[in-house]
């Protein structure tokens, strides 16, 4: 079976435990190879915010790759994916894909998808948000890029943090047609 390969890149905002369940999930399709990368605001994030050992979140991967290996696989637009979600994406990964200045792996694999005009999905995540950070986004969103905050849907009635995590994991893997369908939305009137 040929694998179609995705590009996890995890940034240093708030939003560890999304990683770790998009990894979980991603992990059950055995067609996806999965590139992880890590930067090191993100491995700050992940020791405050969950109980996961940074070589525990890698094992998750196919493939992990060093935030420094700037020669890396995903660094070139000849090694096909379907595309890169940035998760969670800090104002400042999201101001590096924005101007182009891809001085780590992350911040270079992001910019070759604009490039090749793949798919880039950023879970960004600030709050509040400044008229700077609304403006990259805003660019960013005009460049064709996915700008998919970790927000909130009260109508699903989510009971706790691992529900509200599901909830926003369902929309990330969707943006692939990976989700589940069992989560589906069904309407009001299904309630
Ligand atoms: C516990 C913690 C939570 C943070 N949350 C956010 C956040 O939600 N959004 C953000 O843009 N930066 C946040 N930061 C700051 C970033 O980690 C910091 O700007 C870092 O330099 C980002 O670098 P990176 O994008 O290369 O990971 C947080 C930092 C820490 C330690």
């Amino acid at each position: 079976m040929d694998k179609k390969r995705l590009i996890i890149g995890m940034s240093g905002a708030s939003g560890a435990p999304l990683t770790v369940e998009v990894l979980r999930r991603l992990s059950k399709h055995p067609e996806i190879e999965t590139h992880l990368v890590v930067t090191r605001g993100a491995e700050m994030t992940l020791l405050s915010e969950t109980d996961v050992p940074v070589e525990t979140l890698r094992s998750y991967a196919s493939v992990y790759h060093p935030i420094d290996e700037i020669g890396a696989s995903i660094a070139s637009g000849f090694f096909r994916t379907m595309g890169m979600i940035v998760v969670p994406c800090s104002m400042k990964t999201a101001a590096g894909i924005h101007s182009g200045y891809s001085d780590n792996l992350l911040l270079r694999a992001a910019d070759v998808c604009l490039k090749e005009q793949r798919k880039l999905v950023l879970v960004a995540r600030e709050s509040p948000l400044s008229t700077l950070h609304l403006r990259n986004l805003y660019e960013l969103s005009q460049m064709g890029v996915v700008i998919l905050p970790p927000m909130l849907a009260y109508y699903q009635r989510p009971s706790s943090v691992e529900d509200c995590t599901r909830q926003t994991v369902q929309r990330i893997l969707a943006q692939f047609d990976l989700d589940d369908a069992a989560y589906e939305w069904r309407g009001m009137e299904k309630l």
